[in-house]
């Protein structure tokens, strides 16, 4: 089946592909991992993930490079912070060894489905955990299922990579709570931003930016990403509490440092967007997405922006975010050498 694919334009969707591998939660335990090709999962309608939300996953890729190698980009991380999200939903929390193992197998189970080298394409995994046990009264869920799956995929708005995608600020709605799990990568996050970014879409926006909560002054992130600017050598970030701590802007931070630019993680003003020379979304499924404009609207309702940002980069991806894009994109293809160790091998 996967021979019948066109790795040029994959897109980011759902695909049947061979395996998915699958562990069980209970009385304390995970039991041995198990592949199977039945992607369907049979659960008591009182289980905690269909009333209280219990579930929270991850998203991290697999490449084929340039030499054939088949390199996961920081599973690590992912497992690290899966542990976190599954930690603030009190169900069980996957091993990180496990979890990288978990991981391996699903790749090596769908081999045949993984894009080849030259194609800008990759194999998207994604693991869950939901809380299974059947209840009614509001508690956590003593029993959880851990689901890697995978998909090969190629960009994630569907245009060629490094297309400037347009934005509006979501003023009136909030992917997070000031105290909430914006932080975690819970599932109920994107719930709740499931009907703004529907709004956005219709409106023909490619990107929804969510403000920080308490007081929709600072930019917190976009809906599927962090938000990374480039300000003459300087690459800058929000710092905030309840922002995804992404794995792709931590290692690109770490590439602009390579590359002699210096790094500034703090509160950033909407109006500051005026300032930046280049504007990206940044995350595993978007990489680096450029930003063109962004609209601030006073309700995402309204018709007209109160005011548009226009990028100088305009239509083009900005020189020096297309600098880190290269650096990224070629340790994961195995062309730059992967001098912080963050690929981990199949085999
Ligand atoms: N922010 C949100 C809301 C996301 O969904 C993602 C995707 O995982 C990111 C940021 C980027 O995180 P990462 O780079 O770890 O994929
Ligand atoms: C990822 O980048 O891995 C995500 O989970 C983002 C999601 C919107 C696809």
């Amino acid at each position: 089946m996967a021979a019948e694919l066109d790795w040029s334009s994959l897109g980011f969707h759902f695909r049947p592909t061979n395996k998915i591998v699958v562990s069980y939660y209970k009385e304390g335990q995970w039991s041995a991992p198990v592949t199977t090709s039945d992607f369907t999962v049979a659960l008591n309608c009182f289980a905690n993930v269909f009333h209280y939300g219990s579930a929270c996953f991850e998203g991290l890729k697999a490449f084929r490079g340039k030499d054939g190698k088949v390199r996961l980009f920081r599973p690590d991380e992912n497992a690290k912070r899966l542990k976190s999200s599954a930690e603030r939903l009190g169900i069980g929390a996957v091993p990180e060894q496990m979890f990288t193992q978990m991981c391996l197998t699903a790749v090596k189970e769908n081999i045949d489905f993984l894009p080849p080298y030259g194609y800008n394409a990759s194999m998207y995994i994604r693991p869950v955990i939901i809380g299974t046990t059947p209840g009614i009264g509001v508690s956590s869920s003593a029993e959880a299922m851990f689901i890697v799956m995978v998909a090969p995929v190629g960009t994630y708005s569907g245009k060629k990579s490094l297309t400037p995608l347009t934005a509006t600020v979501a003023r009136n709605y909030d992917r997070a709570a000031p105290n909430g799990t914006g932080r975690f990568k819970v599932a109920a996050n994107y719930a709740i931003s499931l009907f703004p970014y529907n709004m956005a879409h219709s409106q023909g926006y490619g990107e929804l930016l969510f403000l920080d909560p308490a007081t929709h002054t600072y930019i917190d992130e976009f809906g599927s990403s962090n938000f990374l600017a480039i300000q003459g050598n300087k690459y800058v970030t929000p710092l905030s509490d309840s922002i995804l701590p992404s794995i792709t802007n931590k290692s690109l931070q770490q590439v602009a440092l390579d590359l002699g630019l210096t790094v500034e993680k703090r509160k950033i003003a909407l109006e500051e967007v005026a300032d930046f020379d280049e504007i990206n979304a940044c995350g595993t499924a978007v990489v680096i997405t450029p930003i063109k404009s962004i609209d601030d609207k006073a309700r995402l309702e309204d018709a007209a922006p109160v005011k548009t940002y226009n990028m100088p980069s305009g239509e083009e991806v900005g020189k020096t975010s297309k600098k880190i894009y290269d650096r990224i994109r070629g340790i994961q293809d195995g062309i730059e050498e992967d001098i912080h160790n963050w690929c981990v091998f199949l085999d």
